[in-house]
């Protein structure tokens, strides 16, 4: 089964529930998840002014539920999304999956307060990036941002009709995540054609893509100011010892072996920051996530963890590195799984978690950067965006990629 992102890891917490709550030591000093949420709370929501918008930035990601009510629609679209798993009669399978699961993963939302907090992160970072927009490109303007989750509202589905409506003329699908799948930004992608597709309908608007953004040096810039602000918290004679350790959601090997270019690109984020970093410490990049008994890319965060501390290494750093705002992976996998719990358990000093990029302006100006570059080349898509996985089963990439590459400007 090829699962991704939430999917897997809610399969995953819907096991472990138990552990969740346990108390942690007080000498292992991280953020848990009360903390973060208390003091990362996003800002309430602005809305957006009523000029009509030129330019319209589709915000693409997967989202997750905001209530506990939410959760179980979240589920029934995840365990239905033939492009993020393949199930055997996936139409009686995933409802039946995404029913028998809701109660345990509305339980650990719970204890992430009550809900995701993407959507208001996404509001926020899109307010910061049209504003500068606004302000940078004047011949793009106006801008609007709209967001276009897979599995919660609003949906891209949603968010494009509201497009179209809006009268935009020139439509950008940007991917939230930084490193492309096909199981992520793929998804969501296929997800725009499918939309003009099952309408028989063309677009009135002219769409392109940015679809990775790996390497964007102020990405890199917000990633390197997180974790140097995140060692500072260290005692001073403990700093040096602190090993990085650079945490992405893993994947199923079978999708890695199909050539699917998220491994890599996620290597070549970590090695940028570091080189951005001067190499102050020993790093590794780690995946986090891995659910059921198929082999899947490692080494593991957890595994990871107790080794080094098996090892002597008790000083640890861990910086998510492969989404841009918190999530229930950050806020209860990294906070109260690993360093509450596993580290307690393996007897850490110091373990702590780079905070996510979230509402830091350089990220808003990072997003700006990226759509103004993007607007002003004109190309529809990156050349690695036409090239399929050449193991690749599923006939929507081809044609998707094909939708965006001969859109016409
Ligand atoms: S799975 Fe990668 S292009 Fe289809």
């Amino acid at each position: 089964m090829a699962v991704f992102g939430g999917a897997c890891r809610l399969l995953q917490l819907s096991r472990c529930g138990s552990r969740v709550g346990a108390s942690a030591s007080a000498r292992i000093r991280c953020r848990c998840s009360a903390t973060a949420a208390a003091l990362d709370s996003p800002p309430a929501p602005k809305s957006q002014d009523n000029r009509k918008p030129k330019t319209g930035i589709l915000m693409l990601n997967m989202g997750g539920p905001e209530k506990l009510e939410d959760v179980h629609g979240f589920l029934l679209r995840l365990f239905m999304d033939t492009d993020l798993m393949q199930l055997p009669v996936q139409n009686k399978l995933g409802p039946f999956i995404a029913k028998r699961r809701t109660p345990k993963i509305q339980e650990q939302y719970s204890k992430i307060g009550g809900g995701s907090p993407i959507r208001a992160w996404t509001t926020l970072q899109g307010q910061g990036m049209v504003t500068l927009l606004d302000d940078m490109c004047p011949d793009t303007a106006p801008h609007k941002f709209y967001i276009g989750f897979r599995y919660v509202h609003p949906l891209t589905e949603e968010a494009i009709e509201e497009m179209e409506k809006d009268g935009v003329e020139r439509a950008v699908a940007f991917t939230q995540y930084p490193q492309y799948s096909c199981s992520t930004t793929g998804s969501s992608l296929n997800a725009i054609y499918r939309y003009y597709n099952s309408r028989a309908v063309r677009p009135k608007m002219r769409w392109s893509v940015i679809d990775r953004w790996p390497t964007h040096p102020l990405l890199i810039e917000c990633f390197a100011q997180h974790v140097l602000n995140e060692l500072e918290r260290f005692p001073p004679e403990k700093r040096d010892d602190v090993v990085i350790l650079f945490s992405a959601h893993s994947l199923p090997l079978s999708v890695v072996n199909r050539g699917d270019p998220y491994p890599q690109e996620v290597g070549a984020t970590v090695q940028r920051v570091m080189e951005r970093l001067g190499h102050c410490n020993p790093y590794r990049l780690v995946w986090q996530s891995k659910v059921g008994p198929m082999p899947w890319l490692g080494p593991q965060t957890d595994e990871v963890i107790k080794g080094l501390c098996h090892r002597g290494k008790k000083n640890l750093l861990l910086v998510p590195i492969a989404f841009t705002s918190d999530h229930i992976e950050t806020l209860h996998e990294l906070d109260i799984e690993y360093s509450k719990i596993l580290g307690e358990e393996c007897g850490v000093e110091n373990i702590r978690r780079a905070e996510s990029l979230n509402g830091n302006p350089l990220f808003f100006k990072a997003l700006a950067d990226l759509v103004q570059t993007h607007l002003k080349t004109d190309e529809t898509c990156s050349r690695q965006l036409t090239l399929p996985c050449p193991l690749c089963v599923n006939p929507t990439c081809a044609e998707a990629k094909a939708f965006f590459a001969n859109q016409k400007h």
